[in-house]
């Protein structure tokens, strides 16, 4: 009895600080809807008009995949010694010149399914490519709810060229480009959970819409897992430059999505990911957070993360595909132990392309 009382004075208590705090921060726009800032209201309408014009309604497609990979390559233009406009929308608004650069390749398909959506949100193209990759990756059940600050200026100019890091690339090479940004190796990790949302067009151009994982819709670790199989095929036509062996009929391997799965810099970063999925997103936030902001003055851009929509989130445990068991592991951590999955039930499984 007396703990029970003690239980709903507790939650009287808490109940009461939210309200508090609530009140202290929300702010009710002409159209009902509620922010922590007034200036963040005339983005309601703009993440309407993505989740209608360019996500089919708000799901977990090709362009919502797309649109997070423009935000890696746009911020990505980007040094700490000085380089770049980093986070400043230049490949959508210089998209000829960026699109032409090598590690681009397929990037115009994004760019052209967004220009005419960006030229109808009246932003500017730093924020309505940071603003796309938010919303369409919130789209993906699993993901977090990343972060949005609004207020980048116009580019000025469009991003170097050899600043995206290409699939054939060493880890030296990948870790220096990602270091040369100002992210470590653990954030260059957690900045590829992306590839669980992910597939390739043009590495094999044979094979369009080829998955990295085996649920390329889900924002879950099921990608961390899969690079580890070992591989014994190529999806499509052969072998394709950075592109290496996969373990599953209709999956792509990325060569450096293995080779940093594989060193010694970054392999246990790597497997700590397999079935953790809080880790992959708290992780993943994070370094998204610093990667939309890159060259830019963070004390002028007003905090609208709660504008983005909430993901729907991914609890269960990830497992093996079909046929395969931890025998199939190739471990490049050995001092951290290895999670127990299950195998899915039934024949070794065909990915089909997205
Ligand atoms: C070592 C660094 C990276 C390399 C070498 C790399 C390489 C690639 C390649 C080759 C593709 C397939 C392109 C195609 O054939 O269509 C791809 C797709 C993708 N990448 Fe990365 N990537 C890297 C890091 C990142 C990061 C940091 C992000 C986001 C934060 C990202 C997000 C994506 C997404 C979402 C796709 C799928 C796009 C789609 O399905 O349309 N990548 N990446």
């Amino acid at each position: 009895m007396a703990f029970a009382r003690l239980t709903s004075i507790v939650w009287i208590a808490l109940a009461a600080s939210q309200l508090v705090k609530g009140a202290a921060t929300a702010y009710k726009c002409s159209n009902g809807k509620v922010t922590a800032n007034a200036a963040c209201c005339a983005l309601f309408p703009v993440v309407d008009l993505l989740q209608k014009d360019l996500f089919d309604g708000g799901e977990c497609g090709e362009e919502a995949h797309s649109a997070l990979r423009l935000s890696f390559h746009d911020a990505i233009g980007f040094s700490i010694h000085g380089l770049g406009g980093g986070a400043d929308g230049s490949i959508l608004a210089f998209n000829k010149t960026e699109n032409a650069f090598h590690a681009n390749g397929g990037i115009d398909d994004i760019t052209d399914r967004q220009f005419p959506v960006f030229l109808e949100s009246k932003l500017t193209a730093g924020d309505f490519v940071h603003l796309a990759a938010a919303v369409g990756t919130a789209n993906c059940p699993g993901a977090p709810r990343l972060e949005f600050k609004f207020g980048r200026p116009a580019p000025k100019a469009p991003a170097p060229d050899l600043t995206v890091p290409e699939p054939t690339d060493s880890v030296t090479k990948i870790l220096a480009r990602f270091a040369d940004a100002g992210f470590s190796p653990q954030e260059a990790v957690a900045l590829l959970s992306s590839h669980t949302i992910a597939a390739a067009d043009v590495v094999d151009p044979t094979i369009p819409g080829t998955p990295f994982d085996s649920t390329v819709g889900t924002f879950d670790t099921q990608v961390f897992l899969e690079v580890l199989l070992k591989g014994h095929l190529f999806p499509g036509n052969g072998s394709q430059a950075g592109e290496v062996l996969s373990p599953l009929a209709g999956e792509m391997r990325l060569q450096s999505d293995f080779a940093i799965s594989q060193d010694s810099r970054t392999a246990c970063f790597w497997q700590a990911m397999v079935n953790d999925q809080n880790r992959m997103v708290t992780e993943f936030k994070a370094a998204m957070a610093k990667l939309q902001v890159l060259g830019q003055n963070t004390a002028k851009l007003v905090d609208c993360s709660d504008i983005v929509p909430v993901p729907k989130s991914f609890t269960t445990n990830i497992k093996f595909p079909a046929t395969f068991s931890k025998k199939d592991v190739q471990i490049a951590c050995p001092k951290l132990a290895f999670p127990s999955l299950a195998t899915v039930a039934g024949p070794a499984p065909t990915i089909p392309p997205v």
